[in-house]
């Protein structure tokens, strides 16, 4: 343990301290760069513009704060777990926040004027093709503001093909909660609803299409493409129906939304290894008021097989503030997913730099914190009620949507 602590320090010692007396052009700007202007731009999601050291250094102290308070960057999956695609840009070093907490201490200081920030908005490196829904859709929520729509969209593929990025095209994001795009094998999608034309698609709520389906991709706000590396797939077939669930939230004054949101695919006719999306997670649960609960599953491998998992994508609603995966193993345990804070508004798939492994006879346990207290910024009922398991936004779930292989 000494010898573990002296080596932290000795390998560790640049990186885990900031620069003590930073400027903007030498130190902060290249991680405002890296980690913040995505969204702090002219016209971005983030309110102020940090591109500029005229706009940024006013801002210095709220900066330092918002990051000593892990409010931003808005949380993301812990790397510490497990690396992911990303984790640099997404998550700052101890360093990196010292550094700018110093600079907001020393008064803003500027160095050397240097050229305003920019950015690229993160993009698949190629589109091989571009699904949308067949006609707009009149957003048309029920009584609880939300609306489960499906819909078939045209398969352009002519033989097997292999999906190997997905970028979401969100058409209309005030009232787009989530994305799933699915595959359903046998032409029967929609069949459950009992209605005899599907053509201008149906609602559904709790049910996507029939038995033989499989999901491809899930979206929600705040998330950037998702691109496997060299090798990795999930297989959609010339006579498959490719299904887009969209889950529509909406007050009264945007019913009636046009929405023709869809997807953008990278593609390959071939890879080394197809591979599978599936969530896990509990279900069923209820969440008393004014509690912190943590529901969990546990679940066992008992099929003699070795599964390993690529990436996963957490999700939870808007009274969660936490979450955990871990494979647990006499040889230790293994951590696929772990977050301490959560912002519905930022979710993200992460992509591990390297797979895991989930043998047989191991066990995969995953839980969900939740805070259904009135000390929650992100409550929604005053005063707190008891919150029930579901897809609807003021429900809750626990879903850890991993990307894996046999
Ligand atoms: C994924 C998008 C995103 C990223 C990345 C991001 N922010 Fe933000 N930030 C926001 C949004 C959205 C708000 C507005 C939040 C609100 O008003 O509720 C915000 C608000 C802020 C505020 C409060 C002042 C204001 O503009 O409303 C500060 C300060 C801030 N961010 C600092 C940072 C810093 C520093 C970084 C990088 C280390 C960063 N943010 C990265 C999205 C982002």
């Amino acid at each position: 343990m000494i010898f573990l602590l002296l080596l932290g320090c000795s390998v560790d010692g640049d990186k885990a301290h900031g620069v003590a007396d930073p400027t903007w052009s030498a130190d902060v700007a290249p991680i405002v760069g890296k980690s913040c202007v995505g969204c702090h731009h002219a016209g971005g999601v983030g309110s102020t513009d940090f591109t500029a050291y005229a706009t940024a250094a006013p801002m210095a102290a709220a900066m330092a704060s918002y990051v000593a308070a892990d409010i931003m960057p808005p949380p993301a999956m812990d790397p510490t777990c497990r690396e992911y695609a990303g984790h640099e840009r997404m998550v700052l070093t101890a360093a990196e926040r010292e550094t700018l907490a110093n600079w907001a201490d020393d008064g803003a200081p500027e160095g050397d004027p240097i050229a305003e920030l920019t950015w690229a908005a993160p993009a698949l490196d190629r589109v091989d093709a571009e699904l949308v829904l067949p006609t707009a859709h009149a957003v048309t929520p029920g009584a609880d503001g939300n609306e489960y729509y499906c819909q078939v969209l045209d398969n352009p593929f002519t033989q097997t093909t292999y999906v190997t990025g997905f970028d979401v095209l969100v058409d209309q994001p005030g009232v787009v909660h989530h994305a799933v795009l699915a595959i359903d094998t046998s032409g029967d999608a929609g069949a459950w609803t009992g209605e005899s034309d599907l053509s201008d698609g149906w609602n559904c709520k709790g049910r996507i299409t029939e038995d033989d389906w499989s999901m491809l991709h899930a979206w929600a706000p705040g998330m950037e493409p998702t691109a496997f590396s060299e090798g990795l797939g999930l297989r959609v077939e010339p006579g498959d129906q490719i299904v887009l669930q969209m889950h529509y939230f909406a007050d009264d004054a945007d019913a009636g939304t046009l929405d023709q949101s869809g997807y953008r695919l990278r593609t390959a006719d071939s890879v080394t290894t197809e591979v599978y999306m599936a969530p896990v997670g509990p279900s069923g649960f209820s969440l008393p008021a004014g509690d912190v609960t943590t529901p969990e599953d546990r679940y066992l491998n008992e099929y003699g097989i070795d599964v390993t998992v690529y990436g996963v994508f957490p999700h939870m609603h808007l009274l969660a503030s936490a979450y955990s995966a871990v494979i647990e193993s006499p040889a230790g345990d293994e951590c696929l997913a772990k977050a301490d804070a959560w912002d519905f508004g930022h979710q993200a798939t992460y992509l591990y730099d390297q797979p895991a492994v989930w043998s047989d006879g191991e066990t995969l346990v995953t839980s969900c914190t939740y805070d259904n207290t009135s000390g929650n910024p992100n409550q929604y009922n005053d005063p707190p009620q008891a919150v029930t398991y579901g897809e609807g936004t003021t429900q809750e779930m626990c879903f850890f949507l991993f990307y894996f292989s046999y």
